[in-house]
């Protein structure tokens, strides 16, 4: 007779949930570019995808599933670490019921700050409808648990923004006398791009974000693909280098103005910028025999093309750092998501992971406690 043990045990979690209610999952939303693409890519007509092998050679399927990576991503590797699920990509028809209280994953590859940037790509979703998802997202949360609770949970939900490098990579930089270089001078273009972003982030807070980590731009002009394409001795590329020297500081600038004007930290910088070069500089601290060479890939540094079936691919991914010619391998994702967890102020510069989820459940904790 274990039927009844069942469901007396099932009966008293019920309980425990009702009385308990500060112990359900943190919610974590995701907004950005391939960098943090979980598969939104692979429901839309576009060539910005990552749905064949090798990629998710070593994810825990073995298969791929749109993310750019051989196994993991920064997204997948947080939430791991808050002992949490990954977020599902909001176009999966699995995203419905409960697991919409864990949040959703807006991201799409090959999209910028910027409406144009990664035009080449088609049909992927920019900014301004992953916005319109969060809020629909929302909506949806509403009707399964009420306004109050629904705003609580995206009150108190972790939100990951990875945006920017696509603006100079896919739109700036492109090609050689590109519509936007014609336009402004790479310092113009910045402040732009800037002040675009701060839009999008002022959107973010007024939709209920309130712990935002934003990650800067990494080493731009050092991917295997740059160093493919414009590096004549294998030296990082000096303009996309310059492009992410202004636009970094710029950024931790922006971010740091948005929390005065809101009164409170509700944007945290992600100097990625710093951790990306720590392994770029020196790949055999971290146990990558290279940072130049990619993983997946054809030509010099494997930075030609696609990275597919028909590509070079190492044996070994953990020991590169980057997996294809523009994406790190998870392995490089892990030493990054450890310094978002653990960083000091050179890293982390208003504070890591540990200190805002901790900030922020003494903060919801004092709303409670006055209504
Ligand atoms: C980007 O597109 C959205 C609508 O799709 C529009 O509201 C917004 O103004 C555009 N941004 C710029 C800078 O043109
Ligand atoms: C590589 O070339 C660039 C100019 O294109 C130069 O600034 C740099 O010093 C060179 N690096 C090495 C290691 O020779
Ligand atoms: C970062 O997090 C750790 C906890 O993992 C903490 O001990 C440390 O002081 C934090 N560092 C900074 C600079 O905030």
């Amino acid at each position: 007779m274990d039927f009844p043990l069942a469901s007396l045990i099932v009966a008293l979690l019920v309980l425990l949930g009702t009385l308990y209610p500060q112990v359900e999952a943190r919610a974590f939303f995701v907004f950005g570019d391939s960098l943090v693409d979980a598969g939104n890519n692979n429901y839309l007509a576009t060539t910005a995808r990552a749905d064949s092998p090798p990629y998710g050679v070593d994810y825990p399927t073995h298969r791929p599933t749109g993310r750019f990576s051989n196994g993991l991503i920064i997204p997948d590797i947080i939430s791991e670490s808050i002992r949490e699920p990954s977020v599902l990509p909001y176009l999966s028809p699995a995203l419905t019921g409960a697991r919409l209280l864990n949040g959703a994953n807006f991201a799409s590859a090959g999209i910028g700050v910027l409406n144009d940037t990664g035009v080449q790509f088609i049909n992927i979703i920019r900014m301004p409808r992953q916005i319109e998802y969060f809020q629909e997202h929302q909506q949806r949360l509403t009707q399964q648990v009420g306004a109050a609770q629904a705003k609580r949970i995206v009150n108190q939900a972790l939100v990951l923004i990875t945006v920017g490098g696509n603006d100079f990579v896919n739109n700036y930089f492109l090609v050689p006398g590109s519509a936007r270089s014609r336009q402004y001078r790479l310092p113009e273009y910045v402040k732009y791009v800037i002040s675009e972003f701060k839009k999008i982030l002022r959107k973010l807070y007024d939709l209920g974000a309130r712990s935002v980590l934003v990650t800067g731009t990494g080493p731009l002009g050092c991917v295997p693909a740059e160093l493919a394409q414009r590096s004549r001795n294998g030296s990082c590329v000096p303009e996309l280098q310059q492009a992410a020297a202004l636009y970094n500081p710029q950024l931790v600038q922006m971010i740091n103005q948005l929390n005065g004007e809101i009164g409170t930290k509700v944007f945290f910088a992600v100097n990625t910028n710093q951790m990306k070069r720590d392994f770029v500089n020196s790949p055999q601290s971290f146990g990558f025999v290279t940072s130049k060479v990619a993983c997946c890939g054809q030509g010099p540094y494997n930075g030609l093309g696609l990275c597919t079936a028909a590509s070079n691919l190492c044996p070994n991914r953990a020991i590169y750092a980057f997996w294809d010619p523009f994406h790190p391998s998870e392995r490089a994702n892990r030493v990054i998501v450890q310094q978002i967890l653990s960083g000091n102020s050179e890293y982390m510069f208003q504070g890591n992971l540990s200190t805002i989820l901790s900030t922020v459940d003494s903060r919801i904790a004092a709303i409670d406690s006055r209504t």
